[in-house]
């Protein structure tokens, strides 16, 4: 599968199903406004637009993308309702379940953090996200504190751990490291920096510190690079 970064914390997958039929997944497409990306939300034609929580940098696009492709929002109970407002269709969930998509597994965690809308509305909890793909496992923290329970998503055993290291509003440098530590992925990419003021960070310090204190490798993706796994 190919997974694109977007900056921030936004993704886009692309892979297949049993019946070979492409597949797009995005995850926290936040395109407009975000000073990192080329990438403009008529550039994607998703399939799923998975959401971590409703904060502007990770809900970001989702509106239009899903008008003009007719994408279905995967998130929680309150922000599969707001969309629906709007007219997009979702498939509601909450931290701690799981589903079987055409295009693999995916299960909601949780992540201590907040989540509203830009307009001020409630957006449910904040989650993470586990997604397993071609027999591939993928954890997207979303924006989140350290929490240990961390080791029970490592336990069972991760190819990839995308972590935010912007500080401020969610973990920096050495809480992610921390994490890193019990998720024990196979690879990790730190995401949620130097978007905007307030989580500038360089990332070369997480790789160092990474490859020192793990038995992780780290992966700087430079917006709008793709990762193949
Ligand atoms: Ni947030
Ligand atoms: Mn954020």
């Amino acid at each position: 599968m190919k997974i694109q970064f977007l900056g921030q914390s936004g993704f886009a997958i692309n892979t297949s199903n049993t019946n070979k039929k492409d597949l797009q997944i995005l995850i926290d497409p936040f395109l407009t406004g975000n000073s990192l990306t080329n990438l403009k939300a008529e550039d994607f034609s998703p399939d799923y637009i998975v959401l971590t929580h409703a904060h502007g940098d990770h809900y970001g696009d989702t509106e239009a993308i899903a008008k003009t492709s007719g994408a279905k929002v995967i998130s929680n109970f309150e922000i599969v309702n707001y969309v629906a407002t709007k007219g997009i269709e979702g498939h509601p969930m909450n931290p701690g379940g799981a589903w079987t998509f055409d295009f693999g597994k995916l299960k909601f965690v949780q992540a201590i953090h907040t989540s509203s809308f830009p307009d001020g509305t409630y957006g449910g909890v904040a989650m993470g996200v586990i997604l397993e793909i071609e027999g591939k496992r993928i954890y997207h923290a979303g924006d989140t504190a350290y929490f240990s329970d961390m080791e029970y998503f490592g336990r069972q055993g991760l190819d990839l751990a995308l972590l935010p290291i912007g500080d401020n509003f969610t973990m920096g440098i050495d809480d992610a490291v921390e994490a890193a530590a019990l998720l024990k992925a196979t690879s990790v990419v730190p995401i949620h920096y130097n978007t905007f003021g307030y989580i500038e960070q360089d990332p070369q310090l997480f790789k160092a510190a990474i490859e020192k204190q793990t038995e992780s490798h780290c992966v700087i993706l430079e917006p709008d690079e793709i990762l193949t796994l």
